[in-house]
């Protein structure tokens, strides 16, 4: 059953190559930082659920908004079509637009793909009853991953898309490599579905990631259970706290864990010691925020086209269909 729903990528990848190299870099460098691909082990994964809800957290309810109005647009201008998801997690706004192509296509595929397996297990069969017509399969892994394994399976029109803003963590290098990847993913002719956060006053943003029950504290905290867990580390949680600040320059909010005084840490997996000085901080995320304007010019040169693009009314939030 499980074999049957999911795709393990490269699942021995991991261990002959470089797992935790991203870790011994960013931990070794000066400032130090963390990818937040870490964020992501089954509790991470749940708590960013719980962030999704809270009432400071406007992105998804708000991208979800957006979605509830103009799912049915989507799906009459792509058509019936392979329906591919990074980063899916609970795959709850996506409800959206499965409910959308089914009022079009009597059965649709759906791949979604995440780093996190038991949320991606969860959902896979909650969907799998809810949508029995449609052929839904997991694949576990990261992007890239997921991108190099899409390259050489391909099977019939495509429309991949990227929602909750999570591309706001690629530095803008980064976003650059991430499209042209996207773009040598897909034929011409198939779609590219992009959710990204738009700019806003710095109150409101600084608020939506320093929430006051403080669950985003604890999902940047467990990313050191995470590697405590996963490569054998000694991390204490209660020497270090968590902050989240706009930084207007950059259009980015940066999240830190700031260390309150000098200790050592190992990592035994990784063969790894490192010293941290009171005061000093881990870049552990950074989210970006875009103008509407420029993402689509960095589309169309991607060649990338953006057929459309949905907002919401205060334009928090934004929806982009391009086509390859
Ligand atoms: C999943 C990357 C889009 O940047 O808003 C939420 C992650 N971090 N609260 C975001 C996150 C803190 C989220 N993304």
């Amino acid at each position: 059953m499980i074999i049957k729903s999911l795709t393990i990528l490269d699942e021995h990848y991991q261990d002959l190559n470089n797992d935790g190299e991203d870790v011994i870099q960013g931990l070794t460098q000066t400032p130090k930082s963390l990818p937040p691909k870490y964020f992501y082990d089954d509790h991470g994964s749940e708590l960013f659920e719980q962030i999704c809800e809270l009432p400071e957290y406007y992105p998804t309810r708000t991208e979800t908004w957006i979605l509830s109005q103009y799912a049915d647009e989507i799906a009459q201008i792509t058509g019936c079509c392979e329906l591919v998801e990074l980063g899916s997690g609970s795959s709850t706004k996506t409800r959206l637009l499965l409910d959308a192509y089914r009022k079009i296509a009597d059965s649709c595929r759906y791949l979604p793909i995440d780093v996190s397996g038991g949320i991606l297990k969860t959902s896979v069969f909650q969907l799998q009853e809810k949508y029995p017509d449609f052929s839904i399969h997991g694949l576990l892994g990261t992007y890239e991953q997921a991108l190099s394994h899409l390259e050489s399976n391909y099977l019939q029109s495509r429309m991949l898309f990227f929602l909750g803003s999570s591309m706001g963590n690629f530095t803008p290098q980064e976003c650059d490599k991430f499209l042209n990847q996207i773009a040598h993913t897909l034929n011409a002719g198939d779609y590219f579905l992009l959710g990204i956060d738009l700019q806003k006053p710095t109150e409101i943003l600084e608020a939506a990631y320093n929430d006051s029950q403080e669950v985003t504290a604890a999902f940047n905290l467990n990313m050191l259970s995470h590697l405590n867990w996963r490569f054998q580390g000694n991390f204490d949680l209660s020497l270090f706290t968590h902050q989240a600040i706009y930084n207007q320059a950059d259009a980015q909010i940066e999240m830190y864990l700031h260390c309150q005084k000098s200790h050592l840490v190992s990592l035994d997996v990784l063969n790894l010691k490192v010293s941290f000085q009171a005061g000093e901080s881990i870049l552990t995320e950074i989210s970006r925020k875009f103008d509407l304007v420029n993402l689509q010019k960095q589309l169309a040169a991607q060649r990338l086209k953006p057929l459309k693009v949905w907002t919401d009314p205060q334009k928090w939030f934004g929806l982009i269909l391009c086509q390859a």
